[in-house]
């Protein structure tokens, strides 16, 4: 979910407006806005934000405080009434809240008891009443009411509370979900993240864990849990407007996608030294030699990030020799994992933001182990929690489905891998060095690759009606099949699966007949010739063909139906171009199919509960 407050000398309700508009891409399937002018007045409507601006467009509002809520559904239906903000029963208390309360039915039994009403499903809708129960009955402050009720809650939360009896007061606290207050010239904004604070002000604090923070009469207080003041960390922003808008293009996944040659350039920046021949990364120059002696290094990820993770596995044991483990966040978290004090984990995350990569990234801490993170948004909870990281520096990344980001970090745990290889010598140099060349030329041969867009939305439109989609590759294109399944599967609804190629005899296959279109990534590498082979068993039963093959491949062409050429590169770094055509079909069937593949049903950027 998306959540902003605003405070200040604005007229509230545009302003909220167009942050939710910023916040959509971390969910969209109702929204609401809370504004306070004598009394609160609350708007909600399942839908996008779009609807509820044409909901409340002839509205007389005015108001210079108030609060939006664009929202991801996890407790009840998206509808207009499970849609925040949510009021108290007496009306007169407000919240928007991103999170999971998980203790919401203890709570809810003791406040039925005591008479209280319950409109809709939420469990935000509880902790609203649980926080008024509180203040009636410590006849205290609205603040202290907040603090008290949160010793009680069990879960996740970024919540803002707005009083019909604190004109110019807003309350913001957060436990695991984020939440950021932009400081600006008499006026303050309290979001899920800096894109809707970004046109307003560089200035920003990122709350922690556990505070609290209150806007009053123009004035910003930040208390612990126990009401200790604190000092807040005023930091300042590096992000550009233009690059949270969509620049001409019609959609940011595709401006995404055509960013991913200065994206990748971007990332190696200052790492990659070609004069030099050597790789530097600052991030975790403190933590080299407990990488150089690892005896096994665990990848935490979700989503996009844990297939990048996988292409990390192949990177970083074929160059260094460390065994690596590839683990869902969510899994690793609830299943004993063997950690020792001392264990290397590197947690992947776009956003930073991710519950699970957070709460597994937390239980390795617990344990004693190094977490070290690679995250694109810089001060998100993942990259400040873990005790070093490296940035992938690909700009923010707001259509949902991954692109850039994806690219970014292989480029990430390439370059790690070859660190540590140099370091650890178990590469030689002359292969580091045409390695060290290879990666300089990425971001060229990504651009050559983008040529193709106009093929790619050909195929797309021949292939529009399918309804499953085999993908399939070996070796390093393994990860990059699962990710290409993944993209269509996000942004068209087509059922997609990836797969080995080789081990689709032992079940796919038995789905092949002339309907199923099957994806091929056939690069040359070493598993090209075994590839082909696999290629013959689909074409001996019929199934259509796709093929990613390396530019001026004849053999490849002349057994499949269709092929797309990359440019050629070393196999190590093939994932970087060769999933390229992949995001690009994904998004032209999508487009062709009329979906909106900016915001995918169902699916969420930054997904802030586990
Ligand atoms: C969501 C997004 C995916 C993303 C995953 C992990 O499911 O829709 O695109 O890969 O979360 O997100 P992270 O920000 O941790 O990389």
């Amino acid at each position: 979910c998306g959540i902003i407050g605003y405070v200040g000398h604005r007229e509230s309700s545009p302003t909220i407006l167009k942050g939710l508009q910023r916040l959509e891409y971390r969910g969209y399937d109702s929204t609401g806005i809370a504004l306070l002018d004598g009394n609160i007045q609350v708007y909600k409507k399942a839908g996008k934000v779009k609807d509820l601006a044409a909901y409340i467009a002839n509205k007389p509002l005015h108001s210079h405080i108030g609060m939006g809520h664009t929202r991801w559904a996890t407790h009840g239906i998206p509808n207009d009434i499970n849609a925040h903000p949510h009021l108290s029963n007496s009306g007169k208390l407000a919240i928007i809240h991103n999170g999971i309360i998980e203790n919401y039915n203890t709570l809810k039994q003791e406040l039925l008891k005591k008479g209280y009403v319950f409109t809709s499903d939420t469990d935000t809708e509880i902790l609203i009443n649980f926080i008024e129960d509180i203040q009636l009955y410590n006849d205290c402050s609205l603040e202290e009411a907040v603090r008290l009720a949160l010793h009680k809650v069990i879960g996740a939360y970024a919540i803002i509370i707005m009083s019909e009896e604190l004109p110019n007061t807003l309350i913001a606290a957060k436990k695991s979900s984020p939440l950021v207050i932009g400081i600006g010239k008499d006026e303050f904004f309290i979001a899920s993240d800096a894109t809707p604070i970004l046109e307003y002000t560089d200035q920003v604090v990122y709350l922690n864990d556990y505070e609290i923070a209150i806007i009053k009469d123009g004035q910003f207080f930040l208390s612990d849990s126990k009401n200790v003041p604190l000092t807040p960390y005023i930091q300042k922003l590096d992000m550009e407007l233009e690059a949270i808008e969509k620049g001409g293009f019609e959609h940011f996944m595709l401006k995404e996608i055509f960013e991913q040659p200065t994206s990748i350039a971007d990332c190696m920046r200052g790492r990659l030294d070609i004069a030099q021949k050597s790789i530097k990364l600052g991030g975790i120059e403190a933590y080299i030699n407990q990488l150089i002696c690892a005896p096994k290094i665990t990848i935490v990820a979700c989503g996009t990030s844990w297939l990048a993770g996988v292409v990390g596995e192949y990177v970083i044991e074929e160059f260094c020799r460390i065994p690596i483990k590839v683990e869902y966040a969510s899994e690793f978290r609830y299943r004993n994992p063997i950690i020792k004090p001392g264990d290397i984990i590197i947690a992947i995350s776009q956003s930073g933001e991710t519950a699970d990569t957070l709460a597994a990234i937390e239980l390795a801490q617990a344990k004693g182990a190094t977490v070290l993170s690679i995250c694109n948004v810089v001060g998100s909870s993942i990259a400040r929690t873990t005790q070093a990281g490296i940035y992938t520096h690909a700009g923010p990344e707001i259509g949902v489905a991954s692109t850039k980001a994806f690219t970014a970090q292989i480029t990430v745990l390439i370059l790690l891998a070859l660190s540590l290889a140099q370091q650890r010598k178990t590469i030689m140099q002359a292969s580091f060095e045409e390695l060290i060349d290879e990666l300089a030329n990425l971001p060229d041969k990504v651009k050559t690759m983008l040529q193709q867009e106009c093929k790619i939305k050909g195929l797309a439109n021949l292939f529009k009606d399918a309804t499953n989609f085999l993908y399939l590759g070996r070796g390093y294109n393994y990860p990059v099949a699962l990710e290409g399944a993944l993209k269509l599967k996000e942004l068209s609804y087509i059922h997609a699966e990836g797969y080995p190629a080789a081990e689709m005899k032992h079940g796919p296959i038995a789905l092949i007949d002339e309907n199923m279109p099957v994806v091929f990534i056939a690069t040359q590498d070493r598993t090209y010739e075994k590839i082909i082979s696999n290629i013959q068993e689909i074409k001996a039963r019929k199934g259509k063909i796709i093929a990613i093959v390396t530019q001026g491949d004849e053999r490849v062409k002349q057994l499949v139906d269709y092929v797309i050429e990359v440019p050629a590169t070393h196999e190590a770094l093939m994932p970087i171009i060769s999933v390229i055509p992949l995001q690009l079909l994904a998004y032209y069937i999508a487009v062709e199919k009329g979906c909106n593949v900016d915001q995918p049903r169902n699916l969420a950027k930054s997904v802030t509960v586990e």
